[in-house]
């Protein structure tokens, strides 16, 4: 934790492409934590110093680049900046490109679009992407309450599956008041002594979790396991199952993200916040996300 020191910068140029966003609220995930521990995206970003974890903001325009077009000042939005390159979101002002952002639903507040960045797109982009997620479908989300998997299952029931997700017991009702058809509770039950004939699997955990969940698959579904490196082999397991698996990674898309602020704007998708953190307290927003036990997502506001 040492590594991690809040210092003062000069506040960032931008391109003609870029705005510059006055952060309001940013979001934590696990990404973060792995970068700072020299695992996750450290490899990528070591030659900046200082490196500025994160990836997720909400906040408003203050300054336009000459070829911006959607945005202008004044305008408040959000999204998943340069993953996987250098966000640097978590900071109080952000140079983003315009095709990473979309406008902020008036009707949700800045922790909430923040938390909906790079756990929601990776929800939405593996769903419609990767499963082409269709009515029906039998679909099972491990991690069904944290950051990406509580996105998910509102997502694929939505989408008009038939959702089940694994939690421990006590978020049990919140797994299914966010949409899921059946609860397991991983600590007492293996979800593979319970389920036939899943289409897709949503993998969050990654080692053996790929060869249980290919117990419990139909022919012809997909399993797609996002933890990195803990997903290398999902190919070769699957193929030997006759089945697919591939690992994933989310990429910034300021399009999929006009959909997500649709979704949210709408109420078809909220944001579960678990914990609100201020900036001094950074170290302990990591400890929260370094617990595994998030329910929902955990944000960071700057004033
Ligand atoms: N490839 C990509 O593009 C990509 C994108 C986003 C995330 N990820 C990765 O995906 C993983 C999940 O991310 P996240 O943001 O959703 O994490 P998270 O929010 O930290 O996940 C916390 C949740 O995990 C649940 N959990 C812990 N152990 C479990 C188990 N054995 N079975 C079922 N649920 C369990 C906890 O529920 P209980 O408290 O009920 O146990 C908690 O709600 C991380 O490894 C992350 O780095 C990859």
């Amino acid at each position: 934790m040492e590594n991690l020191v809040i210092t003062e910068i000069p506040v960032p140029d931008i391109s003609d492409n870029e705005v510059l966003v006055q952060v309001k609220v940013f979001s934590v995930n696990p990404v973060d934590i792995k970068t700072r521990l020299g695992r996750g995206h450290a490899s990528r970003l070591k030659e900046y110093n200082p490196m500025i974890l994160g990836w997720d903001i909400s906040g408003t325009i203050i300054k336009t680049g000459k070829s911006v077009i959607s945005f202008k000042p004044g305008d408040d939005v959000f999204g998943m900046i340069n993953f996987p390159g250098h966000g640097k979101a978590y900071a109080e002002f952000v140079a983003a490109p315009e095709s990473h952002l979309a406008l902020k639903p008036f009707n949700i507040s800045h922790e909430e679009a923040a938390a909906a960045s790079l756990a929601a797109l990776t929800a939405w982009q593996v769903l419609k992407e990767k499963f082409k997620l269709k009515p029906g479908y039998r679909i099972l989300i491990h991690s069904a309450a944290g950051g990406v998997g509580h996105y998910a299952v509102q997502m694929s029931r939505y989408l008009g599956a038939y959702v089940i997700g694994t939690a421990s017991e006590k978020n049990r009702e919140f797994v299914l008041r966010l949409g899921a058809s059946e609860h397991i509770d991983y600590e007492k039950q293996n979800f593979e002594d319970l389920l036939t004939d899943i289409d897709f699997v949503l993998d969050t955990m990654g080692g053996n979790y790929i060869d249980r969940s290919l117990k419990v698959m139909r022919c012809g579904g997909i399993i797609i396991s996002i933890p990195s490196g803990a997903s290398e082999f999902v190919k070769e397991k699957a193929k030997e199952k006759g089945l697919t698996g591939d690992t994933f990674r989310v990429q910034s898309n300021g399009k999929d993200m006009k959909e997500i602020s649709d979704l949210l704007q709408l109420g078809i998708i909220t944001s579960h916040i678990s914990k609100t953190f201020t900036f001094d307290e950074i170290r302990a927003a990591h400890q929260q996300i370094e617990t595994g036990k998030t329910r929902g997502k955990i944000v960071v506001k700057m004033s």
